[in-house]
């Protein structure tokens, strides 16, 4: 029997023949997120902030706890750390409230073709509204950021640097370190997205010096409807909350208001309280697992799995050297949809599709693709399951008359 010492702690895996490969995704929840979620409602149940009973009391105790741990987790001061939707949500913040203020005309802000629509659509709007430039970083030949290339679009007028850490179609890890690093010495700002990075490598906020970075709660074990946004103090104070309502005020008078500090500022009306306090658990059980453990583990199995899936006639592989757990592939000449739809009835839950990152698709030069994507509840024998059905999805394909 393989050992995996993480999977018993999942109860969707138990007495279950799904094989779960959509990490990249949304990540399945062990017990104790669940447990933590559901104890918020059958105990407390109630608001936070603004209730003075017991109840009261401990809910914003523990919604309060999860910021402090979020913080620990990237190495941030709790007052950096807001609480948003989800990434999509901390990344409009950024761009529709710093990004409006600080962008003039002819600004340049750099992005890249690797980025999530949530990182690029929001600073899009910005430079239409604002008549400032958008700048693609070129890629390299296996559609790549690097160093070198990002030097060549860096000017006197960049003032803004949107970039993935880790790409959710390539795999790619960006090397942010040194790009917010070239970036501070022209004044740009650069904010991150690590969606995907947050769940698999360790990140240190003030080592990287990134002005603003974005985490998904649900990618990383935490429930959904929960992400932070991470931005120095400073440039919070700075910035203007797009959402007003509810506690997110000091005072509040006939023709004006003045906001909370943030965080506050930024988290009006009543936040996703269940959601918020699950995420702390989930952090505590990537802090026991060990991120290094975990991306080892994935990358083991990435890598058993790619070995065998590159001999495999008849698909192709579009990021054969990637950093972490995707694989991003074709059946050639079936449409991944159908592909998709062939692994689903053999209980193999792949993505299929632009993974709401059409850019780099089209750079690939593709409609869409199929992501399968490995954490750290798989195991050897999920990666023969998906070598298999892909083996048995290419012949039945090209039974039924799809060109190979
Ligand atoms: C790289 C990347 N950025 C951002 C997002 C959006 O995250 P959320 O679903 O929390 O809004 C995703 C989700 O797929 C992603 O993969």
């Amino acid at each position: 029997m393989e050992l995996n010492r993480w999977r018993q702690d999942f109860p969707q895996l138990k007495d279950n023949d799904l094989i779960y490969l959509d990490s990249a995704a949304s990540a399945l929840k062990p017990q104790t997120v669940i447990d933590t979620t559901m104890n918020y409602y059958r105990d407390l149940s109630v608001n936070i902030h603004r209730g003075i009973y017991d109840e009261a009391y401990e809910a914003t105790r523990l919604f309060e706890a999860t910021r402090e741990a979020v913080a620990s987790f990237i190495h941030a001061e709790v007052d950096e750390i807001i609480f948003t939707r989800g990434a999509t949500a901390a990344m409009n913040l950024v761009a529709l409230s710093f990004g409006m203020t600080n962008i003039q005309k002819d600004d340049e802000i750099i992005v890249s073709e690797l980025e999530h629509h949530s990182s690029v659509l929001p600073w899009q709007k910005v430079a239409t509204l604002k008549q400032a430039k958008l700048v693609y970083i070129p890629l390299d030949e296996n559609g790549r950021i690097t160093v070198e290339n990002f030097k060549k679009v860096l000017t006197n007028r960049t003032k803004i640097v949107a970039l993935t850490y880790i790409s959710n179609v390539m795999g790619y890890v960006t090397p942010i370190e040194a790009i917010i690093q070239l970036a501070h010495e022209k004044k740009a700002c650069v904010i991150v997205d690590a969606a995907q990075a947050a769940p698999h490598l360790k990140i240190d906020v003030k080592r990287l010096d990134v002005d603003f970075l974005a985490i998904a709660g649900h990618k990383m074990l935490g429930p959904t409807g929960v992400g932070v946004l991470y931005g120095k103090k400073a440039l919070l104070d700075a910035m203007e909350p797009l959402e007003l309502g509810g506690e997110m005020n000091e005072e509040v008078n006939l023709y004006h208001a003045i906001w909370k500090d943030a965080p506050y500022k930024f988290e009006s009306g009543t936040m996703p309280i269940a959601s918020v306090i699950g995420l702390k658990a989930a952090i505590e059980y990537l802090e026991k697992a060990d991120l290094v453990s975990v991306e080892n583990h994935v990358k083991k199995l990435r890598n058993y799995a790619f070995q065998q899936m590159k001999k495999i006639e008849g698909i192709k592989i579009y990021n054969p050297d990637a950093d972490s757990s995707i694989i991003a592939f074709n059946i050639t000449g079936v449409h991944p949809h159908d592909a998709a739809s062939f692994f689903a009835e053999h209980r193999v839950a792949l993505r299929a599709g632009h993974h709401c990152a059409q850019l780099i698709i089209k750079w690939l030069g593709i409609e869409a693709c199929l992501r399968a994507s490995f954490y750290l509840y798989n195991t050897y024998a999920d990666c023969d399951q998906l070598v298999q059905t892909t083996k048995a999805a290419v012949k039945f394909f090209r039974s039924v008359g799809f060109e190979g």
